[in-house]
C-alpha cells in the first residue's frame, strides 16, 4: 500500500489570513488546496436554496451528502467553485453565507456528511488543508499543522478591505459583530470547536503582513518535511 500524500493543516478563526497562506503556499509547493469552510458554505447555501431550515440536522445532513460541487484551481491559484453546475464564487463569500455556514457547521450529522469528502483530498504529491478543525479531527495525523491568530478588530479590518477590493458590501461595524458572533459559535460548539491541535505551531499575526506569515510557514515546512520542491 502506498504512503498517503503529506498534509499541511491551516486552521484559525475568521478572517485571520488562512485563506490567502493557503493558496500561497498550494503555488509555492504545487501541493493540492482543501478549502473546508467552502464545503460548510455550499451545504448552507444548497440548503437554502432547497427550503431546507438551517436548524433541520437531518436534511441538512442529506443536502451535505449530496451536495453537487465542484473546485477547480484558477491559473493564478484562486478557486473556482460550482454548486449544481453554477459558479457561485461570490455569493459564497458574503458574510451571511458565512454565518449560515458556522451554523449548520454545529450539526454533528452535517459534519459526518462532509468528513470523508474532506479527506478525499489528501492526494500526492500533498495537501494544504484550510479549516477549523484540519489539525484536530479530519487529519489528526498531519507533518504539519499551523494554527493563526489575529485579535477580533484586526481580523474585521482584514474582511472588510477582502469584501469591499470583491466589489462586496460591507460595513465594518456590522462585520465585527458578525464575526464575534461566528467566533463564539465555532469555539463553543459542542463538536469539533475552533482550538489549536496539542501539536500545532500557533502564530499571532496581528502584526505581520501576510509576507511574514507566508515565510513563517515556508520555514517550518522546510525544517518539518524533506520536500523536492524547496530544494
Ligand atoms: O473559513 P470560512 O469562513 O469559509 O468558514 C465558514 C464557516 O464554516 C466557519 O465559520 C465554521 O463555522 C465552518 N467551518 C468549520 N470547520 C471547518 C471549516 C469551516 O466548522 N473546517
Amino acid at each position: 500500500m502506498s504512503a498517503l500524500a503529506p498534509v499541511i493543516a491551516v486552521d484559525g478563526p475568521s478572517g485571520v489570513g488562512k485563506g490567502t497562506l493557503c493558496q500561497w503556499l498550494a503555488v509555492r509547493l504545487g501541493w493540492r488546496l482543501l478549502d473546508s469552510g467552502a464545503l460548510y458554505r455550499l451545504t448552507a447555501l444548497a440548503a437554502l436554496r432547497r427550503n431546507a431550515p438551517l436548524e433541520d440536522e437531518d436534511r441538512v445532513a442529506a443536502v451535505a451528502t449530496r451536495l453537487e460541487a465542484e473546485f477547480t484551481v484558477r491559473a493564478d491559484g484562486g478557486l473556482r467553485i460550482t454548486l449544481d453546475g453554477t459558479e457561485v464564487g461570490v455569493e459564497l463569500r458574503t458574510e451571511q453565507c458565512g454565518n449560515a455556514a458556522s451554523r449548520v457547521a454545529a450539526l454533528p450529522a452535517v459534519r459526518a456528511a462532509l468528513l470523508q469528502r474532506q479527506r478525499d483530498f489528501r492526494r500526492a504529491p500533498g495537501l494544504i488543508a484550510d479549516g477549523r478543525d484540519m489539525g484536530t479531527m479530519v487529519f489528526p495525523d498531519a507533518e504539519l499543522k499551523l494554527f493563526l491568530t489575529a485579535s477580533a478588530e484586526e481580523r474585521a479590518q482584514r474582511r472588510h478591505k477582502q469584501l469591499s477590493q470583491q466589489g462586496l458590501d460591507a460595513n465594518l461595524k456590522s462585520l465585527a459583530g458578525e464575526i464575534a458572533e461566528r467566533d463564539a459559535r465555532d469555539s463553543q460548539r459542542a463538536i469539533a470547536p475552533l482550538r489549536p491541535a496539542a501539536d500545532a505551531e500557533i502564530l499571532d499575526t496581528t502584526r505581520l503582513k501576510i509576507a511574514d506569515v507566508c515565510a513563517w510557514a515556508l520555514a517550518l515546512t522546510a525544517q518539518r518535511l524533506t520536500l523536492p520542491e524547496l530544494r
